[in-house]
């Protein structure tokens, strides 16, 4: 049983054939119609697709001015693809702990802005290094929207921008404070969405890259098309990427999103099938999302107390893989891992407690009760 993989139920088939059908497979009208899809669900001006959530995540923060010299704040628990970006920007990570729903922790950011940062000439800059801060990149994690009210006024006022990544939040929608009504990856100044094949809908491997400014969206468009300035003549003034998404591709994710809603229906019984289950197993239960949301429920998150519950979720997690069933653990704290161990962090000391007490279970949309079953019963020593 795998963590997440995908469903095909709608156009899927039916759009790849017309892509053959019409020999557009690189190039195609698929593309325009897949941005235009999303640009409507989300309620957003512009959006870019992408070969892929990373490289949505690369331009997003190049397009801010992230670079050689200038610092970013990034959560320390998340899928290590936001953290390489800021590297591959010639920039350096910020390390931020996280809060109980493993997001990005707004009063510890918060506080490390009024006490370590300082304002000058617009900008917010680090009192320790002198370099300037230029954006907080927030990922939405396993569904859950960060909570970031506070921390959206306080940037403003500091001249930060915020990055999202909603790579596994497509469908999250908050609820209260001034973003009610709005969708996760509409909030921030540029925003990245991955639809690699275990998000809630997939383009086979795709991203997109999501924005309100026509100044940033001209750019991304220029940038992911190896920055041609002429079609024909082959001139290019600066340095582009081949990021674009193919029309295959884009056909995949546009038959794929037709069927959000479905999708989201389902993550909705899934989690309440999973709740009922583990609620009656004395020491674990599912992570809540957070109460100021609507939440996609991507992944399901199993929550251990350690002193009811004889195992940790690395035993766990190794017991359940035994089994045939693919759980995973919370990803490693990135202010750990090797090539980041030298990054600033902030007043982290729950990350890794959160590691050890939290996993990740099966959540694929076409999961059986059946199959949470054999789950459950696992996890109850049956
Ligand atoms: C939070 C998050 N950000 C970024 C990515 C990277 O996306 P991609 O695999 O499409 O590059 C992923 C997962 O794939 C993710 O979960």
């Amino acid at each position: 049983m795998e963590l997440h993989e995908p469903t095909f139920k709608g156009n899927e088939l039916k759009y790849i054939r017309k892509c053959f059908k019409d020999n557009l497979i690189t190039f195609g009208t698929f593309i325009g119609k897949f941005e235009k899809a999303i640009k409507k669900y989300l309620k957003i001006k512009y959006a870019v697709s992408v070969i892929n959530g990373t490289a949505a995540l690369h331009i997003a923060l190049k397009l801010v001015g992230v670079k050689s010299n200038t610092e970013v704040i990034c959560p320390s628990i998340t899928f290590i693809a936001p953290i390489n970006s800021i590297i591959y920007n010639n920039a350096s990570p910020i390390f931020m702990d996280v809060d109980e729903k493993l997001n990005l922790d707004q009063e510890k950011t918060i506080d490390f802005i009024e006490k370590k940062t300082f304002f000058k000439n617009n900008f917010t800059y680090n009192k320790k290094t002198k370099k300037k801060i230029v954006c907080v990149i927030v990922v939405h994690v396993f569904g859950n929207a960060a909570n970031i009210t506070k921390l959206v006024a306080l940037c403003k006022k500091r001249n930060i921008k915020i990055i999202e990544d909603a790579s596994e939040s497509l469908g999250t929608k908050y609820l209260k404070s001034n973003l009610k009504n709005k969708f996760t990856g509409t909030i921030g100044e540029i925003n990245a969405i991955s639809f690699n094949g275990n998000k809630i809908i997939t383009s086979g491997g795709g991203g997109v890259i999501l924005t309100n400014s026509l100044k940033h969206y001209k750019k991304a468009k220029y940038l992911i098309n190896q920055a041609k300035d002429n079609n024909v003549s082959y001139i290019h003034n600066d340095i582009g990427y081949n990021y674009r998404l193919s029309n295959l591709q884009a056909a995949i994710g546009l038959a794929q999103l037709e069927k959000i809603n479905f999708f989201l229906k389902k993550k909705r019984k899934i989690n309440q099938i999973y709740k009922s289950k583990i609620d009656k197993i004395k020491g674990l239960s599912i992570l809540p999302g957070p109460s100021y949301a609507v939440n996609n429920n991507w992944l399901n998150i199993l929550v251990i107390d350690t002193k009811k519950y004889q195992k940790n979720s690395y035993k766990l997690v190794k017991k359940l893989i035994a089994k045939g069933i693919n759980a995973r653990n919370i990803w490693h704290p990135n202010h750990l891992q090797k090539k980041f161990v030298g990054f600033e962090r902030h007043n982290i000391n729950k990350s890794l407690e959160y590691c050890k007490r939290m996993l990740c279970l099966p959540s694929s949309n076409n999961i059986t009760q059946k199959e949470i079953v054999k789950i459950t019963n696992i996890l109850n020593g049956k």
